[in-house]
């Protein structure tokens, strides 16, 4: 019995019973009808259609934990007229989303009271980062952490881990279990943090090249370097970050740049000699197509123009700037500058795993800068264009066949709100826009990872 019949067999709710969040990738071919929508390139403007590829009646079919072929329906159930199909229709199917900068060890962080960024770590952020010395805390968080992603529809994370290897190691083994694509990294840190989650030069270069060893490039897993921040790193330990990413051509890295005005202050004080803060990392290496930097909002022009030269990228971080009151992402002027582009959650700074809720706060962003996030320009961003900027868009971020199959359902009448909204809906774009302004992980009617539809407690619990 395939699984789409066993699916069917159930009331055609897609599920058969297996342990929460857990897939495996199924070799039978399967075809899934829906509203299909993904994107060729960022979109020029708010109509701008021939942007994205829409199918009101497509077929997605999927094979092996890949996609083998997209199109109308009627061409590919012609194509292949014995196989199963389950029928989504009227969800939308669009590539999973991706997360491109999240603190996984900073779930019971998220929603801590009344602080700026600095306050914040050394407040909230750094006492519970050292829980995860202990791996069966890292284990717990990691299991939790996979399914609230997934949940979400977020199928691609890029997270920060915390300075013990114990918790990358947790990380990595419960994405492996999952078969999702993840990257992540051991935080490096040796100074300007509480001495448990401090390393040193030495340390963080021989923890890291055994993460990198065991974990980088493993089925669907990545390693990315992470130097927190100038502020918790010394420049011997800037040039350890350095020195690892030699070690593969295709590692990434990951930081945080220019966040908040007392932190760029200390940052220029650590480093007299740089420039400016984004010179600290790029005397050091550390700038290129590879490396991604958080929040990027109070940067000079001279910044922009050596980010763009570089080709960083710069990574929007909506509901972590707004709760930490940290200041307004310039999207028009980093593009206009030819900067790359990414957006993310930033849990726990940040204050949801939904991607769709990280767009509406986006657009609020952006609104308070007098600038409009068009909702096509948001779906290509959270899908296509982190897949960009993460060079993964040949596996991940679209719909085309040769990609991996992670892709989400999505349900613009998941809310009594919702539907009675779209009773006045007249066009994709508007559709879109009720998505990403009023929608969360309820409007996530189901996320499929390598092919393979994604269960939680709730959905065994009625099936
Ligand atoms: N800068 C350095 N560390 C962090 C962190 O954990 N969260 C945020 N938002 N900014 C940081
Ligand atoms: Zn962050």
């Amino acid at each position: 019995m395939t699984g789409a019949e066993a699916a069917r067999r159930e009331g055609g709710k897609g599920l058969a019973p297996k342990e929460q969040g857990v897939t495996r990738s199924g070799g039978d071919a399967v075809i899934h009808r829906a509203r299909l929508l993904d994107f060729l390139r960022e979109p020029a403007g708010h109509d701008d259609l021939a942007a994205c590829r829409y199918e009101e009646d497509g077929a997605l079919l999927v094979k092996g934990g890949g996609i083998l072929a997209r199109g109308s329906f009627d061409e590919i159930r012609r194509a292949h007229p014995d196989l199963p199909v389950e029928d989504h229709r009227p969800l939308l199917l669009l590539p999973g989303f991706i997360d491109t900068h999240i603190h996984y060890p900073q779930m019971q962080v998220i929603a801590s009271w009344g602080t700026e960024l600095l306050d914040w770590l050394s407040r909230y952020t750094f006492p519970e980062e050292c829980r995860f010395a202990d791996p069966v805390h890292a284990a717990r968080i990691a299991r939790t952490f996979f399914d609230e992603t997934l949940r979400h529809g977020t199928t691609t994370t890029v997270a920060f881990c915390t300075s013990h290897p114990e918790s990358a190691e947790a990380f990595f083994a419960e994405a492996e279990r999952r078969g999702v694509r993840a990257l992540g990294g051991k935080v490096l840190m040796d100074r300007g943090a509480p001495p448990p989650l401090l390393d040193t030069p030495e340390r963080a270069f021989e923890e890291s090249r055994a993460l990198i060893e065991r974990w980088h490039g493993r089925g669907r897993l990545g390693y990315v370097v992470t130097p927190r921040f100038a502020l918790t790193s010394t420049p011997a330990q800037l040039d350890v970050a350095a020195a690892l990413m030699t070690l593969r051509s295709d590692l990434w890295l990951q930081t945080h740049l220019s966040e908040n005005h007392a932190e760029i202050e200390t940052a220029r004080r650590l480093f007299p000699d740089a420039t400016d803060y984004f010179d600290i990392y790029q005397r050091h290496g550390l700038t290129g197509s590879r490396s991604l930097f958080g929040h990027c909002l109070h940067l000079s022009e001279r910044e922009r123009r050596a980010m763009a030269e570089t080709g960083s990228v710069a990574v929007f971080c909506p509901t972590s700037n707004l709760f930490l009151g940290s200041g307004l992402y310039d999207n028009e002027g980093l593009k206009a500058a030819g900067v790359r582009r990414a957006i993310a959650t930033d849990v726990g700074g940040g204050t949801s795993f939904s991607l769709l809720r990280t767009l509406d706060e986006g657009y609020k962003v952006l609104a308070l800068r007098g600038q409009r996030l068009s909702p096509l320009a948001a779906f290509w961003w959270i899908t296509r264009g982190n897949a960009e900027a993460l060079d993964l868009a040949k596996r991940i971020g679209t719909l085309e066949p040769g990609s991996e199959a992670d892709f989400v359902l999505l349900d613009s009448r998941a809310t009594e709100l919702m539907a009675l909204r779209m009773e006045r809906a007249e066009s994709l774009s508007e559709e879109l826009f009720v998505l990403q302004t009023l929608g969360d992980e309820r409007a996530v009617a189901a996320t499929y990872v390598a092919g393979e539809r994604v269960c939680f407690a709730s959905d065994t619990a009625t099936s």
